[in-house]
């Protein structure tokens, strides 16, 4: 299948006072035309900052080295101004909270046609009706007396679906959404999710979910990417991933997810441990204190990403069973 984006070897470092922070550290990730890519992994794992460097979004103190290529294009390295060309109309990222992304003195209409206007060189009455019809795609009711509310009157919920609609006006071709559900209540979430499916049938957007949360994964990624200081620890398709996942960190994920099918009493395992500082990563796995599996090369060594099936690779050495009950307490 040919790439739409092709990421390799990215790693994302930011000067600090305590010295080269590395966020990220050599990942690859491939997307295909219309595909939803899961990426999941607890906080501090390196999610968002992998997906900022490929909208060549990082902070001042941070930069990227290694490959993004949009259709065969490097993009590491581009103008500014190209960059934010290709950000309207090939790219779009949508974050957690809406609010940091919408200016709060200006109409949704005024903002939804300015970007029109700016990226499209469209006439102002093309761009509200444009602007309608991006609203009522995300089923926001009476979207033409919407276009005169400010960012503040609508529910967060609501609010997420103006950033969605805001972002699908170009119809980029790949959509990064960074935790987007995150701060909305259970409802309101699947709201989205069933959302951003649709946008993606309808448009054959590609689209980046980025979550610590492996239900939501599970409900709309067909390839999932698991992070673990700012490094790969395991790549397959969703199925295998939640039934023959081959990495401690996978299954530590795994386990603390309720299962409806399962005895409730049954308790929920966090994994133990915090996750590592970035600043001073152990020289081996940076989850190697944490894992149940660990040997004495795992901090030595990093190991190398193996693919063990097709479209299945995983970066451990354990090569025995996984499925070890940890003590716990
Ligand atoms: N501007 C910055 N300066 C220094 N370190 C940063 C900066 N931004 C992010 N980091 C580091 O990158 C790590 C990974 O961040 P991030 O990708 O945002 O994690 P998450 O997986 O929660 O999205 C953070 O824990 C932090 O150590
Ligand atoms: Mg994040």
């Amino acid at each position: 299948m040919a790439e739409l984006l092709e990421i390799r070897d990215l790693s994302v470092h930011f000067r600090t006072e305590d010295g080269l922070v590395h966020a990220v550290s050599h990942v690859d990730f491939d997307l295909g035309e219309g595909e939803v890519l899961g990426v999941v992994g607890e906080s501090g794992s390196g999610k968002s900052q992998t997906w900022l460097a490929v909208m060549g979004l990082l902070a001042q103190n941070g930069y990227a080295t290694g490959s993004v290529k949009l259709h065969g294009r490097e993009l590491l390295g581009l103008s500014p101004s190209q960059l934010s060309h290709m950000r309207g109309v090939q790219l779009a990222m949508i974050f957690q909270d809406p609010m940091t992304a919408l200016n709060p003195y200006l109409t949704i209409g005024r903002q939804m046609t300015e970007v029109l206007q700016w990226h499209r060189k469209m006439r102002r009455s093309d761009a509200e009706k444009r602007a309608v019809k991006a609203l009522e795609s995300v089923h926001i009711s009476d979207p033409v007396s919407r276009l005169k509310s400010y960012p503040h009157e609508f529910s967060g919920g609501m609010r997420q679906r103006v950033m969605i609609a805001m972002n699908m006006l170009n119809e980029p071709e790949i959509l990064i959404c960074d935790e987007p559900t995150t701060a909305l209540d259970v409802t309101v979430q699947a709201q989205i999710l069933a959302l951003l499916n649709e946008l993606r049938e309808r448009f054959g957007t590609a689209i980046v979910f980025i979550t610590h949360d492996l239900g939501v994964i599970a409900q709309i990624a067909e390839r999932v990417a698991v992070l673990y200081g700012g490094r790969m620890m395991e790549q397959a398709d969703v199925y295998t991933l939640f039934e023959d996942y081959r990495h401690p960190y996978t299954e530590g994920l795994l386990r603390s997810v309720p299962r409806m099918d399962e005895d409730r009493t049954e308790r929920l395992l966090t994994i133990p441990g915090n996750p590592p500082n970035l600043a001073m990563l152990p020289k081996g796995c940076p989850f190697s204190p944490r894992c149940a599996y660990v040997e004495a090369r795992c901090q030595q060594q990093m190991p190398e990403l193996e693919v063990i099936a097709p479209g299945h690779v995983r970066a451990c050495f354990h090569s025995g069973k996984l499925g070890r009950q940890e003590t716990g307490a």
